[in-house]
């Protein structure tokens, strides 16, 4: 991305914070931001701050004479790849749909010859109105690229849709329009789990355990960035949905595998997510006491059962079985050797190794080595960003199906 430019153009809704973790999060990836504050997004966040940000100074004002000095409108414009607006106020929405060009933002939306991205933002209500709506329509109708919002709970305390999407999400939407990629994919439907399971004890306990979710949720985000039809089945974790990617919330090991077959058929099945081996069936209706019950002391006891085994009955579905079914496998030790049994007994197509144990900091982690294990081979890589681990297996996935469906 190093060299790419971005118009960011930040609009007056609560959301407006959110764009000074984007501009950090663009800049990361070695992309130039340049900002367009407009004078209600002045109110919620200074210039100071999104200068400081963005390294460059920031435009606000559409009659000054020095920045049409330094560089017109028009060529503010132009100058970028990309235009983002982030917040997209709905009042933003509707000048932009009724082609205003009032201020230094809209005139620069209007003048521009390159893609725009909006981040809608705003209460639900608003996001809801027939005109949001209409001016959506008409936006989508003119070339527009959106990114969110999500559901969720709102500054203004209502819950619903209207939630700006995560600086994450908006990043990852901005490099899919940045740098599209070949759709090799397109045409296949890909399954990926996730995440940790939840099994409960009582129903304030659980069991669960370290997984953070991340290079599960950046598979599915990778897939679908090659074109696939990704649905992503996931246990409780802090991340957001990865963009053009339909992510199903599970907590337990039971639901992650009816999710798992309510997707069926799929042409890929990835399962990165660490589903707990057991779960308690001696669960209790009731909190447990310190005390045991009826306070006569003694602490409980918890009888375990095995829970479905997810990978293997994909694997080893008669009739419904994905032509191509990964597996993960964390282990401590022995990694390949505990891997490569781990496929021949699950009877996947391939295994992804990695060595999860407290020393790598792979848990939890923004790195993953990790060695594919396949019939015929084994490919071991050096430590890489999960993020790229996951372009890489996705690449590696759509190799072997060759050409698109
Ligand atoms: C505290 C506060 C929060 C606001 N939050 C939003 C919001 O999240 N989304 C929105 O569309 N408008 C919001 N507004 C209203 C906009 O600031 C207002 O419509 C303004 O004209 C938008 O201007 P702009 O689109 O040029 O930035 C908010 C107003 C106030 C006072």
């Amino acid at each position: 991305m190093t060299g790419k430019r971005v118009l960011l153009i930040i609009g007056g809704g609560i959301a407006a914070y959110k764009g000074l973790e984007l501009i950090r999060r663009l800049r990361e990836r070695g992309i130039a931001v340049r900002a367009i504050l407009t004078k209600a997004g002045a109110e919620f966040v200074t210039p100071l701050s999104v200068g400081s940000l963005t390294g460059d100074k920031v435009y606000q004002d559409l009659f000054s004479l020095t920045d049409e000095a330094e560089m017109g409108h028009i060529q503010l414009s132009r100058a970028a790849d990309l235009v983002v607006v982030a917040p997209a106020t709905a009042h933003l929405m509707a000048r932009m749909a009724s082609g205003l060009a009032d201020d230094l933002a809209t005139t620069a939306l209007l003048a521009t010859d390159k893609p725009v991205l909006i981040a809608p933002a705003m209460n639900v209500r608003m996001w809801q109105h027939g005109a949001t709506a209409r001016n959506l329509k008409q936006l989508i109708a003119d070339g527009a690229h959106v990114v969110g919002p999500n559901d969720g709970e709102m500054a203004c305390g209502e819950f619903g849709p209207g939630r700006m999407a995560e600086p994450d999400e908006i990043v990852t939407a901005i490099e899919a329009l940045l740098a599209p990629m070949p759709q090799l994919l397109a045409g296949r439907k890909a399954l990926v789990t996730a995440g940790p399971t939840r099994e409960p004890i009582d129903p304030v306990r659980y069991i669960a355990n370290r997984s953070s979710g991340k290079q599960g949720y950046a598979l599915a985000g990778a897939l679908a960035r090659l074109g696939a039809d990704t649905v992503l089945v996931s246990g409780p974790t802090e991340l957001a949905c990865p963009a053009r990617v339909r992510t199903v919330r599970v907590e337990t090991a039971a639901e992650m595998n009816a999710a798992c077959l309510a997707e069926l058929p799929a042409d890929i099945a990835i399962c990165t997510a660490a589903v707990a081996d057991w779960r308690v069936e001696n669960r209790a209706n009731q909190k447990l006491k310190k005390n045991g019950v009826g306070g006569n002391g003694g602490a409980p006891t918890l009888k375990l059962i095995a829970n479905p085994d997810i990978l293997a009955g994909l694997a080893q579905s008669k009739t419904r079985r994905p032509a191509l079914v990964v597996g993960f496998a964390a282990e401590t030790e022995n990694v390949i050797e505990h891997a490569r049994t781990k496929r021949l007994a699950k009877g996947c197509d391939w295994i992804v190794a990695n060595d999860v144990s407290p020393a790598t900091g792979i848990m939890g982690g923004d790195s993953n080595t990790v060695h594919i294990i396949t019939a015929k081979d084994i490919e071991s890589w050096p430590s890489l960003p999960k993020g790229e681990v996951a372009e890489k297996l996705a690449a590696r996935i759509a190799a072997h199906f060759g050409a698109p469906a």
